[in-house]
């Protein structure tokens, strides 16, 4: 999918118009100071920032790889998302607008107006009792009240743990039992599509034996009936009404290592990690890159399509925007309900100029012809962004040509929940090649190594490691420092390992191939195969499973499973639907898999590990490779 187009430049050069308003036209000169003293580049963005008192060292690498940054500096992510702006020239400036996904309401916030949102849920935090350190999870759909949420809880100095409002009760269960949470906050439904997703009956199952939580606050959205456990529930329109909710609330001035959030993602086991960021690192980070890499400025109208479930929403939907006092936008629903040409009409509706998604998204749009973009004025859009996975050359020249209308460079954006801000990726006057996320962001050292460790010529795949540490990086797994050095550091000693394949080519630009570990990226979802599995084991008819990762057009990858089911039950169309089901209700809908194809037994080694590379290789029809530790 990489090979480049006969008829079409494999690279494209920025025009006048993007030259012209480049805030970093000679990034090659940036890129060199930055190499040669890349912790004096970050402190020089730390320092556009407030603090209320300043860092003594900015990076403290003793312990390393427990990296800190700007240490003995204090300030809170919220003092620069939104104090610092209530008394400059941003206060009356929008920070966030909003649409319902049925088109009937628009809620718009002004930095002044979402200070004071934010301070009531603060204010109703602290209430119920929420203080420095504690956790608080998060399960909401795409409403304002996420920022609200997020925000609030940074504000207080408490750790946020945002689940993504399609995981089901159990995997919920497991995020709030792990992170101790004392607060939830989701809402009485999302609206998915015109219909009602049941969040809080979700909520309900997931904390009803929790031995954390105390209180869970309800916002109301879609009117839904629930039931409301007098003792635990609250409805958040209630205590807003109360003088509880009333007055200032003080944003909590906290050590720059102090944690920020939590956020989990898939590993290569059954139990999700658990990545820890934190509030001075993370801040500088998302704050710089964002305005590098996506140039906002103040005319710009910038519209991320993440949900605040993943890390792009926390880095680049509610943190960097807000860093950056810039004006964004957020939709309520999906990209083709109740047409294929949603977006592209809020685009010329709310006169976006600066869009960010991803290219399974893109590819999905793309399915409906070109008509459906062209019906619209899109003539605001100055730049795009893409993230979450490789994108194809194809749906790059269609998202450059027809989306962008062959005036909007895009940067491709590559990072992982992990690295909490972008590795790699370009600026707007840095020429583009399709399919290729760029060159490593100012400051940071990518080098492609082979199994050993050693780096390999340029244009040969191998193993994305990095070099450099970065302010935005997790600072470890929280409660797991052991996992945390086994699955990134102690892989190839002294490099950060990403997961990753990848290949220079002779311009030092990076093609990212994919995963080389047991995650699968799903429509840019990341998943292991090990929940996958887990999930599907829980069913009563199941023995054993194994899922891979197959290529899929639109999805990027398709989760396939292979499937040993106990005597006594037949593999059938109804057990697949069965199964399917299964796993969207244990696990989340974006994880049913497409396929499922029942065998008396799966390739194991000899110590009974499941060879998902023989599968892999066998329904691809490639060579198996090598099978001497195969059993049997
Ligand atoms: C994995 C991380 C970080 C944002 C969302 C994903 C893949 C991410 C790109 C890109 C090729 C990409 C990698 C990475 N990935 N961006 N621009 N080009 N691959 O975060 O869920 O933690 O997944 O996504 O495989 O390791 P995540």
């Amino acid at each position: 999918m990489t090979e480049p187009q006969s008829d079409l430049p494999d690279i494209y050069y920025p025009d006048e118009t993007t030259l012209k308003n480049a805030r970093i036209r000679d990034w090659q000169q940036v890129e060199e100071e930055a190499a040669a003293d890349p912790v004096a580049y970050w402190e020089k963005r730390a320092r556009e920032l407030t603090w209320s008192k300043p860092w003594t060292r900015t990076l403290d690498d003793d312990d390393a790889p427990f990296f800190k940054w700007f240490v003995g500096g204090k300030t809170n992510i919220v003092t620069n998302a939104i104090d610092r702006h209530l008394d400059g020239p941003h206060k009356n400036k929008l920070a966030l607008l909003w649409q319902s996904e049925d088109g009937k309401e628009t809620r718009t916030f002004s930095y002044f107006s979402l200070n004071r949102a934010v301070t009531k849920m603060a204010n109703v935090l602290k209430a119920l009792g929420v203080r420095k350190g504690d956790r608080v999870t998060i399960y909401l759909p795409r409403i304002p009240e996420v920022f609200f949420a997020m925000l609030a809880c940074a504000k207080l100095g408490a750790v946020h743990s945002v689940i993504f409002a399609g995981f089901s009760a159990d995997a919920l269960t497991a995020r709030i039992d792990d992170s101790e949470s004392k607060v939830v906050i989701t809402a009485d439904g999302s609206w998915i599509n015109g219909s009602v997703f049941p969040l809080k009956d979700i909520v309900d199952q997931a904390v009803r034996f929790s031995p954390t939580v105390e209180n869970v606050l309800v916002i109301k959205r879609t009117g839904s009936e629930v039931t409301m456990d007098p003792l635990r529930d609250h409805w958040y329109h209630d205590l807003t009404a109360l003088p509880i909710a009333r007055g200032a609330c003080e944003t909590v001035q906290v050590d720059a290592e102090h944690p920020l959030f939590i956020l989990y993602t898939s590993g290569s086991t059954g139990k999700p990690k658990a990545v820890l960021h934190t509030h001075g690192g993370y801040m500088v980070g998302t704050y710089a890159t964002l305005r590098d890499t996506f140039d906002l400025n103040d005319g710009d109208r910038y519209w991320c399509t993440a949900d605040a479930g993943w890390i792009t929403g926390h880095s680049y939907v509610v943190y960097g925007p807000l860093l950056n006092g810039a004006t964004s936008f957020m939709y309520e629903g999906g990209p083709s309900y109740p047409h294929p040409d949603r977006w592209w009409s809020l685009i010329e509706h709310y006169g976006i100029t600066t869009f960010y998604t991803a290219p399974t998204a893109i590819r999905s749009l793309m399915r409906f012809g070109d008509a459906w973009v062209n019906r619209h004025d899109l003539s605001s859009l100055r730049l795009l962004g893409t993230v979450g996975e490789p994108i194809n050359p194809e749906a790059w020249r269609w998202f450059y040509e027809i989306v962008g209308q062959g005036r909007c460079p895009i940067m491709d954006t590559w990072w992982q929940t992990e690295t909490g801000m972008f590795q790699i990726a370009g600026v707007p006057a840095m020429p583009q090649k399709p399919g290729s996320a760029g060159r490593p962001i100012f400051g940071q050292v990518a080098e492609i190594v082979d199994e050993k460790g050693d780096p390999v010529p340029d244009g040969t795949e191998g193993f994305l490691t990095l070099l450099n540490p970065w302010p935005a990086m997790m600072r470890t797994l929280y409660r797991d420092d052991q996992r945390y050095l086994d699955t990134y550091w102690n892989v190839y000693a002294g490099r950060y390992a990403t997961g990753d394949s990848a290949r220079r080519d002779e311009d030092g630009y990076y093609w990212v191939i994919g995963r080389t570990d047991d995650i699968i990226k799903v429509s840019g979802h990341r998943l292991g195969t090990a929940e996958v599995e887990s999930a599907i084991t829980s069913h009563s008819a199941v023995a054993e499973a194994a899922a891979i990762g197959l290529p899929h057009e639109i999805k990027g990858n398709a989760i396939h499973v292979y499937a040993v089911l106990n005597p006594g039950h037949q593999g059938s169309r109804e057990m697949t639907e069965e199964l399917r089901a299964h796993v969207a209700t244990h696990l989340s809908p974006i994880a049913k898999p497409d396929e499922i194809i029942y065998v008396e037994s799966l390739p194991k080694t000899r110590s009974g590990k499941i060879m998902r590379r023989v599968l892999r290789a066998r329904a691809l029809g490639q060579d198996e490779g090598d099978l001497s530790t195969l059993d049997g």
